[in-house]
C-alpha cells in the first residue's frame, strides 16, 4: 500500500507522494526545476506541465472543444481566458492520483537552455538574477502596527520561505501606492547579486506582472556600442541594435581618448556623458523596436575593455595610459542605473560589470573567456577578438594566459583608403585569379549572384561603396598569393606584374579593385598605405599572440579561435596567409562570432555565470604587452607576409 511513484523528466527525479498532492508540490520537495511566479494560485500559467503515463484527476471540466478534459475549474477558467496548450495541465492544480511519469517541458523550466545561432564553447542556460514572485500581503492593522514593507518581507517568508530581504529606495516610496492598487496583491521582482546574497526588491507591480522582464547585454567597444535586448524569461535577443561609439569625436582609438583626458580638464566628464547619453538613446531605440516599455528593463550587463570601462563609471582613465596601467578597481560591479545616470532605465534597475583581468586587459577579454572556457580546453586554444584593440587568450585546463594588443581601427576598415564599416555596399570577400590577376568580389547587401560561389566579377556589381575589414584583409592576402605583392609587402609595378590593374601613385604602387562607375560609384583600391596598416595591425596581433606562446613555452597551438565582430567573415586561410594568426591546420581555425557579447549574454541570464567568471578573472595570468621588449622584436619580424621567420608550413598542404 505504498503512495504512488511520480516520475519527472527530462530530469529523471522520482519519489513517492500521497494522493491528491499537487504536482508542482511533489516537484519542489524533489528539486525539479518547475517555475512558478504565483505560487501555485492558478494564475501564472509558468507551472505548465504534460501529463505522460498514469493517471491524474479527473475533475469532469468541459473545455474549450467541448470534449471533457482533465481539468479542473481554475484550469478551465485559465484556459478560457488565456488559452492552456494542447495537452498541457497547471502544475499547481493538477494532483497525483496514481503512479505517473510528467514532462517539463523547456518553457515551464526556469533553467532552460537557451537556442542560439552562433557557433560557441557553451551553451547559455537560464539562471536569472532577477525573478517574479506573486504574494498577497496582509492588510494593515491598527493593533499590529508593522509597515507596508515589512508586511511585503513577512509574505515573501509565508508564501515563498523567502528569509530577509532589502528594497531599493525608489521601490520603496511606491510601494504603498502599489500595495493598494493592487488590492494587496503585488508581484516583486526579487534580485540577487549573488547566490547567497540578501535579495532586494527592484521593482514592484499591482497584480500579477505579465508583462516580463527584460535584460540589456551591452559590449561598450571603443567604436562601436552594441546591445541585445533579452526576455530574461526565456534568455530569447528580441531585438538587437547598435550605435556609433560618440566618444570617436575626442579621438579613434583608446590611447587618443586617454589623450584627450590629460590634455583637457574636465575631457573625462565629456566623454563620460557622451557615452551615457548614447547608451540611454540605444536603450530607447531598442525597447521601441522590440514593442516593450523601458521600465521593463531590470538588468544590464556591461562588457568593455578598460578605458571605455572607466569612461563608463565617470572614472578619470589618465593611470590607464601610463605604466603601470592601474585600474581604479579591477573587480566586477553590481550598481543601478541611477548611479550611471542611465535615465531611459528605471532607477533601481541593476547593473552588472564584468571583473577586468588587468590595466590593458579589460572585461571584454572577460567576456570572451567566459563564453569560450579556454580553460577547460584540452587542447592548447588561442583565442583572438579581433577589434581596435585584439583581447587575445591562449589556454588549455593548466593556465590561462591574456593580453591585449593595440591593433588599431584597420582591421574595421577604417584608415583604409577605401574603407568603410561592414555596411550594405561594403566589399566583405575577394579572390584575385592568379593567373588573370582580375578580382571578384561579393559585397554585403546585394542579392545577385553572378558565380556559384556567390563571388561577382567587376561586370555584375552594382552598388558598390567601399572595402571593410574582411575585405581588406582578404584583400591583402590576395595580392600576395596571386604574386602581385612580395614578402615585405610591397605592390608590384605593372611591368612586374603584367597587370595594368597595378598603377603607379605617387611612388608606390596600387591594385585597382574596382573602377569608377558611371552612376558615381567610387573608385576602389588596395593602396601602399592601406597594405601598411594592414601589416601594422595584422604584426600587432601576431606579436601579442607570440608573446603570450613564450610565455607558455609553445611554439605551436592547438587551434585558433577568431572572434570578434567580423571574425566570422575572416576566412582562415587568408589570415593565415597574411600571418595574422601562428601557422596551425586550417581545419583547426574556428569562428566563435562576437565572443565578448556572447559573454555578456551569458553574464545576463546566468547568475552563476558571473560567480564562474570572477572566479576564473582571478586565474588567468595576465602579460602586458605595452612593457614587454620580446612583444618590439615579434612585432617587427610579423611585418613580413606572412612572417620573416616563424614557418608556415601548413600554407604549403
Ligand atoms: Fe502559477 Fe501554477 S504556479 S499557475
Amino acid at each position: 500500500n505504498q503512495d504512488p511513484l511520480v516520475v519527472f523528466t527530462p530530469s529523471g527525479k522520482r519519489g513517492r507522494f500521497p494522493v491528491g498532492t499537487p504536482v508542482l508540490t511533489a516537484a519542489r520537495q524533489l528539486g525539479v526545476d518547475l517555475d512558478s511566479v504565483c505560487g501555485g494560485r492558478g494564475i501564472c500559467s509558468k507551472c505548465q506541465i504534460t501529463p505522460g503515463y498514469g493517471e491524474f484527476s479527473k475533475h469532469g471540466v468541459t473545455a474549450r472543444d467541448g470534449a471533457l478534459s482533465d481539468w479542473n475549474a481554475l484550469e478551465a477558467r485559465y484556459d478560457e481566458k488565456r488559452g492552456l496548450k494542447q495537452g498541457r495541465r497547471l502544475g499547481c492544480q493538477a494532483k497525483v492520483q496514481g503512479d505517473i511519469v510528467i514532462d517539463v517541458p523547456p518553457e515551464s523550466q526556469v533553467h532552460r537552455q537557451v537556442v542560439r545561432k552562433a557557433a560557441s564553447a557553451r551553451v547559455i542556460e537560464m539562471d536569472p538574477a532577477t525573478r517574479l514572485y506573486y504574494i498577497v500581503v496582509d492588510e494593515p492593522d491598527m493593533h499590529t502596527p508593522t509597515g507596508d514593507l515589512e508586511r511585503v518581507a513577512r509574505a515573501l517568508k509565508d508564501q515563498w520561505e523567502i528569509d530577509k530581504i532589502t528594497c531599493e529606495f525608489p521601490v520603496l516610496t511606491q510601494l504603498q501606492t502599489t500595495l493598494r492598487k493592487g488590492k494587496w496583491a503585488i508581484t516583486v521582482a526579487l534580485h540577487k547579486t549573488s547566490a547567497t546574497a540578501t535579495p532586494s526588491i527592484i521593482a514592484a507591480w499591482p497584480g500579477l506582472h505579465e508583462k516580463g522582464l527584460y535584460g540589456l547585454a551591452i559590449d561598450l567597444g571603443s567604436t562601436t556600442v552594441a546591445a541585445h535586448l533579452t526576455n530574461l524569461d526565456t534568455g530569447e535577443v528580441v531585438a538587437s541594435s547598435g550605435i556609433m561609439n560618440p566618444q570617436i569625436r575626442f579621438g579613434e582609438d583608446l590611447m587618443s581618448r586617454v589623450s584627450y583626458a590629460m590634455m583637457n580638464p574636465g575631457g573625462d566628464h565629456e566623454m563620460t556623458r557622451a557615452v551615457r547619453d548614447a547608451i540611454n538613446t540605444l536603450a530607447e531605440e531598442i525597447a521601441k523596436e522590440a514593442g516593450i516599455e523601458t521600465n521593463l528593463i531590470l538588468e544590464t550587463v556591461f562588457v568593455c575593455n578598460p578605458v571605455m570601462h572607466h569612461l563608463l563609471l565617470g572614472i578619470d582613465p589618465v593611470e590607464l595610459g601610463q605604466a603601470p596601467f592601474a585600474l581604479a578597481t579591477s573587480d566586477h560591479l553590481n550598481l543601478t542605473a541611477r548611479d550611471l545616470d542611465l535615465t531611459t532605465l528605471p532607477a533601481s534597475a541593476q547593473i552588472y560589470l564584468l571583473p577586468c583581468i588587468a590595466g590593458h586587459v579589460g572585461a571584454d577579454a572577460a567576456a570572451v573567456a567566459l563564453s569560450e572556457q579556454p580553460g577547460k580546453s584540452d587542447d592548447l586554444v588561442l583565442i583572438v577578438d579581433v577589434g581596435t584593440n585584439a583581447e587575445i587568450l591562449l589556454g588549455n585546463t593548466s593556465r590561462v594566459l591574456a593580453c591585449s594588443s593595440p591593433t588599431g581601427p584597420a582591421f574595421e576598415g577604417a584608415q583604409i583608403s577605401s574603407g568603410q564599416r561592414a555596411a550594405p555596399g561594403a566589399i566583405e570577400a575577394i579572390r584575385i585569379d592568379p593567373v588573370t590577376r582580375e578580382p571578384r568580389f561579393r559585397v554585403i547587401g546585394c542579392d545577385k549572384w553572378s558565380d556559384e560561389d556567390g563571388f561577382w566579377d567587376e561586370t555584375a556589381a552594382s552598388g558598390i561603396t567601399g572595402i571593410c575589414g574582411s575585405g581588406i584583409i582578404e584583400a591583402v592576402a590576395e595580392l600576395r598569393i596571386a604574386g602581385l605583392l612580395d614578402p615585405s609587402g610591397l605592390i608590384g609595378s605593372a611591368a612586374q606584374t603584367g597587370t595594368d590593374r597595378c598603377f603607379a601613385e605617387g611612388r608606390t604602387n596600387a591594385y585597382l579593385i574596382h573602377d569608377a562607375t558611371a552612376e558615381g560609384g567610387p573608385r576602389i583600391t588596395v593602396t601602399q598605405g592601406d597594405i601598411r596598416a594592414i601589416q601594422l595591425a595584422k604584426s600587432a596581433l601576431y606579436a601579442g599572440a607570440r608573446l603570450l606562446m613564450d610565455e607558455m613555452g609553445v611554439d605551436v597551438v592547438d587551434r585558433v579561435v577568431l572572434a570578434g565582430a567580423f571574425g566570422a567573415h575572416i576566412s582562415a586561410k587568408h589570415a593565415m596567409v597574411l600571418g595574422m594568426i601562428p601557422d596551425v591546420p586550417l581545419d583547426k581555425v574556428s569562428s566563435a562570432g562576437n565572443a565578448a557579447g556572447t559573454g555578456a549574454r551569458i553574464a545576463l541570464c546566468n547568475l552563476a555565470a558571473r560567480a564562474e567568471i570572477e572566479r576564473t578573472v582571478r586565474q588567468i595570468t595576465k602579460v602586458e604587452t605595452a612593457i614587454e621588449p620580446r612583444f618590439q622584436e615579434h612585432f617587427v619580424a610579423a611585418n613580413a607576409i606572412p612572417h620573416a621567420t616563424d614557418p608556415f608550413p601548413e600554407l604549403g598542404k
